[in-house]
């Protein structure tokens, strides 16, 4: 869209948390070269006071509040800690501006349902923060499941680590306590099963068997205080869909590298992404190896930014494309809000068969 006097328009961006936010919301949407983060507001007006004045963002708002009410931004992005995504997206929803959620937007599939009675607009977009779905590798992957390629994929395997969670002195916080919604299996393990819901399409989950691992059972916050850990740092998963068994493991408590590995098998090949290998697609004819997707940036290509701040980048353009030029068909791969049921009751199936050490079947 152009503006009187040959300026384009930008899209305004404001945050609601400054840890992703300020991580890969802000690079992310500069990025597009079309959308810029314009406010912030973060735990106190002090902190969001001190974050815009080192990052640049012009508007630092006492209160999300106050944000929301901010009549000139076009996008408002949920991304506090999980216990405040519902009222910080019942004022961003009320605002009339587009949303992003950060995932788990909810932190139960019960949850979930409280915020779909929050009202909306038609024409507003709720979108939440699974990333990967624009990933042009994932993309891809994607289309070779769905083409027939390699069959029917009768078992599909996603392995994600990062570091930073081994050590002990890692402090205390949110992410340590279950009923606070910490843990790899809703930080990590919602990607995992949104990836296996965008890879499968159309699949459900039939049953669900999980583990949960805290790593380092106890930590100690700023003051000193001990803590037990009742959150996970791993997780695994065994989830069966039909004819296809999907195995997930995720841990933030990896000691060396950061991994993302997704091994789909099928009656007539196989297909491998890696963040080194990229993808590769392997039938009775020979192999190939998808390195260079259309739309893909260099640093994805070398691995030399984070795969989940580079699908941001990804996300944005679309959301940008979107709103700005009504191409609502840019976000056509997008996880909406109202898409979240299947994939937290898939969660919430995780934590009770770990804590029964049983099967759970989903209905
Ligand atoms: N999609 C992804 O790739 C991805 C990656 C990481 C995290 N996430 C999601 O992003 C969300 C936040 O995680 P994080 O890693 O950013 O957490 P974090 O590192 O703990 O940062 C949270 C930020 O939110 C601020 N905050 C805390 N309470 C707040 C409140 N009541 N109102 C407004 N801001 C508040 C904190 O401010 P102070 O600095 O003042 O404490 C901090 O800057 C979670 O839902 C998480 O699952 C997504």
């Amino acid at each position: 869209m152009t503006l009187r006097g040959g300026t384009r328009r930008r899209l305004r961006v404001g945050l609601i948390g400054t840890g992703v936010g300020v991580r890969t919301y802000l690079p992310g949407f500069a990025a597009t070269g079309r959308g810029d983060v314009v406010a912030l507001c973060g735990s106190s007006p002090r902190r969001s006071r001190e974050v815009a004045a080192a990052t640049g963002v012009p508007t630092a708002y006492g209160s999300y509040q106050e944000l929301c009410a901010d009549p000139t931004l076009d996008v408002i992005c949920v991304a506090s800690p999980n216990e405040y995504h519902y009222e910080h997206y019942v004022a961003a929803a009320a605002s009339g501006r587009h949303v992003i959620v950060e995932k788990p937007a909810a932190n139960c599939a019960e949850e979930l349902t409280k915020f779909l009675e929050v009202p909306t607009a038609p024409e507003q977009i709720v979108l939440v923060d699974h990333q990967l779905r624009f990933n042009p590798y994932l993309r891809v992957l994607r289309d070779v499941v769905a083409s027939g390629e390699i069959g029917r994929p009768y078992h599909l395997r996603i392995h994600q680590q990062g570091v930073g969670l081994l050590a002990p002195e890692v402090p205390y916080s949110w992410r340590f306590d279950e009923l606070r919604g910490g843990g790899v299996r809703l930080a990590m393990g919602s990607h995992l099963v949104d990836l296996v819901e965008f890879l499968l399409a159309g699949a459900r989950v039939d049953t669900v068997f999980g583990t949960l691992e805290p790593v380092v059972p106890v930590r100690y916050d700023a003051a000193g205080r001990e803590h037990r850990v009742t959150a996970d740092s791993a997780f695994t998963a065994v989830l069966r869909l039909g004819d296809t068994t999907a195995v997930l493991s995720a841990s933030a408590a990896a000691a060396t590298e950061n991994l993302l590995d997704v091994d789909v098998l099928g009656t007539a090949g196989e297909a491998h992404f890696s963040l080194t290998g990229k993808l590769r697609v392997s039938t009775t004819t020979g192999s190939r190896v998808v390195d260079r997707p259309a739309g893909v940036d260099p640093d994805e290509v070398h691995n030399r930014v984070s795969v989940f701040k580079t699908s941001f980048v990804h996300l944005a353009r679309a959301l940008t494309e979107a709103v700005l030029d009504g191409r609502h068909e840019a976000l056509a791969v997008g996880s909406f809000l109202r898409d979240q049921r299947p994939g937290l009751r898939t969660l919430d199936a995780v934590l009770r068969s770990a804590r029964t050490s049983t099967a759970v079947p989903l209905d």
